[in-house]
């Protein structure tokens, strides 16, 4: 793998969501019960034992966090404190040892500020995504945890997720399931993913943006969509979103459903969407770290295209939406106690 160009050659308004081996990456390890300080390293390749359970038995979580370059030059990142419980719910799911969140958080920084270079310029409206990864590791084949573990972070400055950006685009519903009642659709584990390729690539040949999950008991419900949580708002503002054991918590999410009631003076209401009643929506739109906020133009559900505001403009509750939450991320508009954490460079 070529290492990235040199910051100053990216064409920074451009950026997709690709993979860049950048010069920097954090790498822990887990051994005789205990993980060491891990460091800072250049080799972005992992070597691993044939036995490593993060290969057979996806024993394997991940966190997806970004850091935003502000009008004056300084770095942001937006409550990474929420992405290391996150993940240590994660591992504990997997009977993974989870790695100490205040060194999660530490070791975030460490990776920005050594990537700095790659955090691209205010007002391009890329960041730079941050994606820590652990995974079992050593010789193993019985179906059981794994004694030894790696903890990495690794970076690459990113785009839009959804190629329309903010310009809505069209999602479709699938027949699979992302996740099953009581398993693991709650924790952000490599297993979730994998199944989710096929519907994904279905939903993509056939011109859509990405899959809306239904509810993996009744298929009456919206879950969320492949990469983010699914929110709508109805004409008497309220700002709804799934409520499910089985999707992700989105922390997008949660940001979302606090600005949008505190911020916006909507109602914000976590609770059934049924996939039949989407005419209770006048809007509506993905939320995630990658997907940021993607207007939703239209969902299509058996053979039907239920379009809500509209498939070309962004509709003016999302867009306000947007402006708060990004004004924050990007240190325009005043935080929430505690949501902006600054990277020293
Ligand atoms: N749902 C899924 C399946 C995701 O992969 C993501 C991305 O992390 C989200 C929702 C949004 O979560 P967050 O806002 O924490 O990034
Ligand atoms: C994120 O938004 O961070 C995600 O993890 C979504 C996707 C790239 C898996």
């Amino acid at each position: 793998m070529a290492k990235a160009k040199p910051a100053t050659e990216i064409d920074w308004e451009n950026l997709g969501f690709d993979y860049m081996d950048l010069p920097y990456r954090f790498l822990a390890h887990y051994q005789d019960g205990q993980w060491d300080e891990g460091q800072l390293t250049e080799d972005g390749t992992l070597h691993i034992s044939e036995g490593s359970t993060g290969l057979h038995y996806g024993q394997a979580d991940f966190e997806g966090l970004k850091a935003y370059r502000t009008k004056d030059g300084s770095i942001n990142l937006f409550r990474p404190d929420q992405n290391a419980k996150r993940m240590t719910k994660s591992c504990a799911r997997l009977l993974m040892p989870a790695f100490p969140e205040d060194k999660f958080v530490a070791a975030v920084k460490k990776v920005v500020a050594a990537n700095a270079d790659y955090v691209p310029p205010y007002g391009t409206g890329g960041t730079l995504y941050l994606r820590p990864l652990m995974i079992g590791v050593g010789g193993n084949i019985g179906v059981h945890p794994a004694d030894e573990y790696i903890f990495t972070i690794f970076a690459m400055p990113v785009g839009a997720y959804y190629k329309g950006g903010l310009k809505p685009t069209n999602f479709t519903t699938s027949y699979y399931d992302r996740a099953a009642p009581h398993g693991t659709g709650q924790s952000k584990v490599g297993g979730n993913y994998g199944g989710s390729l096929l519907p994904g690539d279905q939903a993509h040949k056939a011109g859509y943006s990405d899959v809306i999950y239904l509810d993996p008991a009744t298929h009456t419900k919206i879950e969320e969509a492949g990469s983010a949580n699914f929110f709508g708002i109805t004409a008497d503002n309220e700002f709804v979103t799934p409520k499910s054991d089985s999707i992700l918590p989105s922390i997008t999410k949660y940001s979302l459903l606090y600005l949008a009631e505190h911020r916006l003076g909507l109602k914000a209401v976590e609770g059934d969407v049924f996939i039949d009643d989407l005419d209770r929506f006048e809007e509506a739109g993905a939320m995630g770290t990658a997907a940021v906020i993607a207007p939703i133009g239209g969902i299509e559900y058996k053979d039907n295209l239920h379009v809500f505001y509209s498939e070309t403009e962004v509709a003016p509750i999302t867009k306000k939406l947007y402006n708060e939450l990004t004004g924050i991320q990007f240190g325009d508009v005043e935080a929430p106690e505690g949501w902006i954490q600054k990277v020293e460079v």
